[in-house]
């Protein structure tokens, strides 16, 4: 049971401190959007540069950003642990699986609430994590969708049926709420920006999210 704290929720003014506040986190999240596979934008590949410099933490790169084929290798090159990019923005998912891989980064696909996981059930040997969005990307702060919970329990059987050790993390809405659900599910990454980063102290809210995960396993 892994969390994933989103920086995509803190002050992006001061990402050294920020980072240093989820000091207990299994990874940073980092939310890269382009404005135009979503209606908001973010960062590039200078503030990931500058994150890691500024973090022993793991970087877990989520790319909501079109023409992933031709962008997303560029990120597994800068040496970061895994990217994530959207089934929905790639021409070639199974080929761009293989070139992640091949920079020696974890490769990941995320599929928006409303994309099934059943055409891409046959690639998951080419995938280290599979991310199963629950709330529409481009924003924090929005209400997690319970209608994505089927398609959790689903995917998690088919994990379960390859005998490969495939991560599921779900993205959206996650906090003390809601992540019971998604465990229950058979989620077992959790990416949470709002819950974590406006908690009064977000390395404890972390463990507080984690020690929930666990407890209900
Ligand atoms: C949404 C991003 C998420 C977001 C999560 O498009 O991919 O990572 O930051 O934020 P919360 O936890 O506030 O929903
Ligand atoms: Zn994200």
């Amino acid at each position: 049971m892994r969390i994933n704290p989103s920086i995509l929720s803190a002050d992006f003014a001061n990402l050294a401190s920020e980072l240093q506040r989820i000091h207990t986190a299994d990874a940073v999240h980092v939310d890269v959007m382009d404005n135009h596979f979503v209606p908001n934008l973010t960062l590039g590949k200078p503030v990931v540069e500058a994150i890691a410099a500024n973090t022993g933490l793991p970087l877990d790169i989520h790319l909501m950003i079109a023409d992933a084929d031709r962008w997303a290798p560029e990120y597994a090159q800068l040496g970061v642990d895994s990217v994530t990019f959207h089934a929905e923005a790639s021409t070639a998912p199974v080929r761009l699986a293989r070139e992640l891989r091949a920079t020696g980064a974890k490769a990941s696909m995320a599929l928006r609430p409303a994309t099934a996981v059943e055409p891409y059930l046959d690639m998951l040997g080419e995938l280290d994590m599979l991310l199963l969005m629950t709330v529409e990307p481009g924003f924090g702060g929005q209400k997690f969708l319970d209608l994505v919970l089927p398609k959790i329990r689903r995917a998690r059987a088919a994990i379960e049926g390859s005998g490969r050790p495939i991560a599921l993390q779900v993205d959206g809405g996650i906090s003390r709420d809601t992540i019971l659900r998604a465990v229950e599910a058979g989620a077992d990454v959790f990416v949470a920006g709002s819950a974590v980063y406006s908690a009064p102290e977000p390395s404890v809210e972390i463990d507080v999210l984690r020690n929930l995960a666990l407890g209900a396993h």
